[in-house]
């Protein structure tokens, strides 16, 4: 059955891969990284276990307190190696254009070279893991392979929950199937004899580097979420984007939610937020109780892979297995199906230890506990003055133990998509809710979208930058390229989505939110399935676009939301409108000759509207 192995082959495969390019491709980059052992995982139980205890014994785990969260872990990372790093993220393409002005790039022949420097003997003293994984149904005509190698047990129990990994996959793959390569080291080679630290990482050098002409991901230096769980950024958005323009499709940092009404109707959106504003609470939003017989769903809560259906409509699918979710935050009150899905099987990095051998973050009950171990392992008192959970402090989890998973969620086929919507988190400027008038126009606003940046990157956080469609981390190509692919999408369809902006995070003078939020979305939610469906007659038409009323929305439970209130939501400040719109010009400007003419008309239009409003 297996291919006979060749003096070349050094790749250790087990007689289940029979692909022979890939025991090649595996043999080179050991002789390469010249690790100890090569194991190639089978996505077992068992394996899964072994695993876990192993990191046990390097200190790498911390197992929780078995009757209050069974089956779980507590990892905590080194301080210098805690969130995506942007600066440290490249896109090799030949040409430099062809990766764009939002993009860091270093031309192909020499970026090969640094790797082959960092790569040489990197992962001596350690077993090099070898991961055939799917994202997506295995099968799916919207799925793609990766095979993914590292050094990290930490990575392969982490992948093992994000994506479908392991035996399967490699026989699915069969003897010539196609696949993205994608090689991770932590950076550390541990010498003879000599202990590993529970957290190895470079201290010195990171990289997380793209071949999107060659489909190729290689990744140095970092142990942490994206930077290391390749399936994830690198290939379901950064290559994949490449591929979808290229074959006629998205790859978008968007969730994907059912909306289910009373009536028994069935509507699906995709939300883009950029990292940390929102997704994953609004895939799993469960409506007030004025909503009776509504019922949100969930389909994924980071990645949507779309694609043209033949009946006229995009086919979303989520590309991910589980979540990587951000801890701090989350709590009975804003999130109560993920507190229910993060009670066993959890593998928890950076959140704080409680004395009783259980987690807790920071807005996870409204009263601290007295002491904590914090997630550097220090000892922590709510007098201590500090973060006891990192504010970037993540979940990894099967996405089966989400109660709100849809019974659609793993269908090959996708769900149809009814709207897009786009958010940031802004405190002042951008109103609740606006309705593109057409698909252009919602191009325009989801490529002009600005947020405040969170700690899900390293940098200054709460600065607004604009971050078009969520994607400025995750683009593998020239912005204005995927600008004119977004406008081509809209007549690919015959009914494609109709586009809204939202903003959850807008201000008062003494700086509290002034929506609610979390299960609150849910009115919101409801008018956008409703335009839709072409049943709100009335919308006001402003200068932005499309906005409801204060009675076109059901404030049933929530009538403390006064009129006068939602007037100052739904504003629209002209004098902050016209350095928002600067804004805008600057990020076209930058974009040149690549950006699409219609969209910089609209920009004009823009211009035009505010000045007459
Ligand atoms: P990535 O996983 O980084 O891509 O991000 P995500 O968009 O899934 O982030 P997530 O949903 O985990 O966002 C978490 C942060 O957003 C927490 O600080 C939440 O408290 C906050 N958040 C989520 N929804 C709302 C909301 O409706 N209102 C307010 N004010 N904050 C919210
Ligand atoms: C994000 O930063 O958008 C994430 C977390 O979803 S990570 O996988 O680390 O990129
Ligand atoms: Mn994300």
């Amino acid at each position: 059955m297996s291919a006979p192995a060749s003096a070349a082959d050094q790749s250790n495969a087990p007689a289940w891969v029979r692909h022979r390019a890939l025991r090649q491709w595996v043999s080179e980059v050991a002789r390469l990284s010249k690790p100890e052992r090569i194991h190639w995982c089978d996505g077992s139980r068992a394996e899964y276990d072994r695993l876990c205890a192993e990191l046990e014994r390097a200190g790498t785990f911390i197992r929780l307190n078995e009757k209050l969260r069974p089956n779980s872990y507590l990892a905590r990372s080194h301080p210098s190696d805690v969130a995506r790093m942007e600066d440290r993220t490249f896109i090799c393409s030949q040409d430099k254009d062809d990766a764009g002005p939002t993009n860091n790039w270093i031309a192909p022949r020499e970026m090969r070279r640094t790797l082959d420097r960092l790569f040489d003997g990197c992962m001596r003293g350690r077993t090099m893991y070898v991961m055939p994984f799917s994202m997506g149904p295995i099968g799916s005509h919207i799925a793609q392979i990766g095979v993914e190698i590292s050094d990290s047990a930490y990575v392969a129990v982490n992948m093992q929950i994000m994506t479908r990994m392991g035996r399967a996959v490699a026989e699915w793959l069969g003897e010539d199937g196609s696949f993205v390569p994608g090689v991770h080291s932590v950076g550390v080679p541990l010498a003879p004899g000599k202990k590993d630290v529970p957290w190895p990482c470079n201290e010195k050098e990171k990289w997380i580097v793209h071949f999107p002409e060659t489909r190729e991901i290689w990744s140095y230096g970092s142990g942490y979420g994206g930077n290391a769980l390749l399936g994830k950024k690198c290939l379901a958005l950064r290559i994949a984007s490449v591929m979808a323009r290229d074959q006629g499709w998205l790859a978008e940092h968007m969730l994907i939610l059912g909306m289910h009404s009373p009536a028994g109707e069935k509507s699906y959106i995709a939300a883009a937020f950029p990292s940390a504003c929102g997704k994953t609470n609004l895939a799993m939003l469960i409506p007030p109780p004025a909503f009776k017989g509504w019922k949100v769903t969930t389909i994924g809560e980071d990645i949507a892979w779309i694609k043209p259906g033949r009946d006229g409509r995009f086919y979303a699918i989520n590309p991910e297995y589980g979540l990587f979710g951000v801890a701090p935050g989350t709590s009975e009150h804003t999130n109560s199906n993920a507190m229910r899905m993060l009670r066993e099987n959890v593998i928890f990095t950076n959140v704080a230890l409680t004395p009783e051998g259980d987690v807790w973050w920071e807005g996870m009950t409204e009263q601290p506990p007295a002491r904590l171990i914090d997630w550097q392992g220090k000892e922590w008192t709510p007098q201590s003055g500090r973060l006891a959970a990192h504010a970037n402090a993540r979940f990894t989890v099967p996405a089966s133990q989400c109660p709100s998973m849809d019974p659609k969620w793993e269908d090959p086929q996708g769900v149809p998509i009814s709207a897009f919507i786009f958010g940031g988190r802004r405190s002042s400027t951008v109103p609740l809710v606006v309705e593109a008038p057409s698909w252009e126009e919602g191009v325009y606003m989801a490529a002009t979208l600005g947020s405040e940046t969170t700690a899900a990157i390293t940098g200054k956080v709460g600065v607004v930058r604009r971050d078009p469609m969520a994607m400025l981390a995750f683009c593998g190509y020239n912005m204005g390229d995927y600008f004119a692919h977004w406008l081509n999408m809209g007549s690919t369809v015959q009914h494609p989505p109709k586009i809204f902006r939202v903003n959850w995070f807008r201000r008062d003078a003494q700086g509290r939110f002034m929506w609610p939020g979390f299960g609150e979305n849910m009115r919101v939610l409801q008018w956008v399935v409703e335009r839709t469906r072409g049943r709100t007659r009335d919308v006001e038409e402003t200068s932005l676009g499309l906005m409801p009323r204060y009675e076109d929305l059901n404030w049933t439970g929530l009538e403390k939301l006064s009129a006068a209130r939602y007037a100052e939501l739904a504003r629209i400040d002209a004098a902050a409108w016209k350095d928002e719109l600067a804004a805008h010009d600057e990020l076209f400007a930058k974009l040149g000759k690549r950006l699409p003419a219609a969209l910089d008309a609209r920009r004009g239009h823009m211009h035009q509207k505010l000045a007459a409003q």
